[in-house]
């Protein structure tokens, strides 16, 4: 299949995890592809990665949160390539975990919101009038399983998923005819850095819900990714769709 034949995927929190995965799914496809992400050591290595795969890959480092430069991020690419045919929204973090609301911090609850949901915003909002303009566009955001059910000890993390789910679907409804969808993604565990670094105890509560009992492959969320953000994925917009062994039958 190569449904991303000159298009131009931008892909936030791309230097590594679920982010990289679906960038090398949709660069496989035909997609030149664009990482945004903060980690400008990371990011020179995916491109290694990338381009070792055939694949063109262009990295701009930059902090999702920062409304001028996202936007200097996105004039780049409009710049260099003339289109944005694709945005993935998958920069995120877990923030503190395994604590009930009590004990959350106040200044972990906002650096969570404001990377996983005002920093989501920034790019969608930046990508959108270049899609607009093309009558065209796929816009795919990461949310999680915690946005739907709310995973205890995860206070922050699950809102702020769940404002994701949100999002989505008003702005699934404002563009729907457009051109432009826009859905979410919700996985439930998926092994990167982000799990590895979350408390045991944490992790076993979340995987034990999984009725398949194992973890999602990152392989498995770029697939759907990619079916999401190509020509195909047509008539569902504002829609988030499960990646969760069986957890969420809704
Ligand atoms: N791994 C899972 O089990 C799982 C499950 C559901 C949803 N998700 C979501 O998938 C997405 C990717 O997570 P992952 O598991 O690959 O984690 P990860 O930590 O491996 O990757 C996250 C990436 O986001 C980048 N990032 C963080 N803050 C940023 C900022 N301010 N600006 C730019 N980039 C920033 C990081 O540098 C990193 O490269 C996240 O939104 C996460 O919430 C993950």
């Amino acid at each position: 299949m190569n449904r991303f034949e000159n298009q131009v995927a931008i892909v936030t929190g791309g230097a590594q995890g679920i982010g990289l995965g679906i960038a090398r799914r949709l660069g496989s496809e035909g997609a030149r592809v664009v990482l945004f992400d903060i980690k400008a050591e990371r990011l020179r290595q995916a491109v290694g990665e990338l381009e070792g795969a055939d694949i063109s890959t262009h990295a701009v480092p930059v902090d999702v949160t920062d409304e001028t430069p996202v936007n200097a991020a996105v004039a780049e690419v409009r710049e260099k390539f003339g289109r944005i045919d694709v945005l993935v929204t998958a920069a995120g973090v877990a923030g503190l975990t395994n604590r009930k609301t009590h004990e959350v911090d106040v200044g972990d609850f906002r650096h969570v919101m404001e990377i996983n949901v005002t920093g989501m915003f920034l790019c969608c909002r930046a990508v959108l009038p270049v899609m607009l303009q093309a009558n065209y566009g796929r816009i795919v955001n990461i949310a999680s399983i915690s946005g739907k059910e709310g995973n205890a000890g995860m206070l922050a993390y699950s809102t702020s998923k769940a404002a994701v789910i949100g999002l989505t679907k008003v702005m699934g409804k404002e563009y729907a005819e457009t051109g432009i969808t826009v859905n979410a993604l919700a996985p439930a565990v998926v092994r990167t850095q982000m799990v590895d670094e979350l408390p045991p105890e944490q992790v076993k509560y979340m995987t034990d819900r999984i009725p398949m009992k194992r973890t999602g492959e990152i392989e498995e969320i770029a697939a759907l990714a990619a079916y999401t953000a190509s020509p195909e994925a047509g008539f569902t917009t504002a829609f988030t769709f499960d990646a969760t062994g069986g957890r969420a039958t809704y």
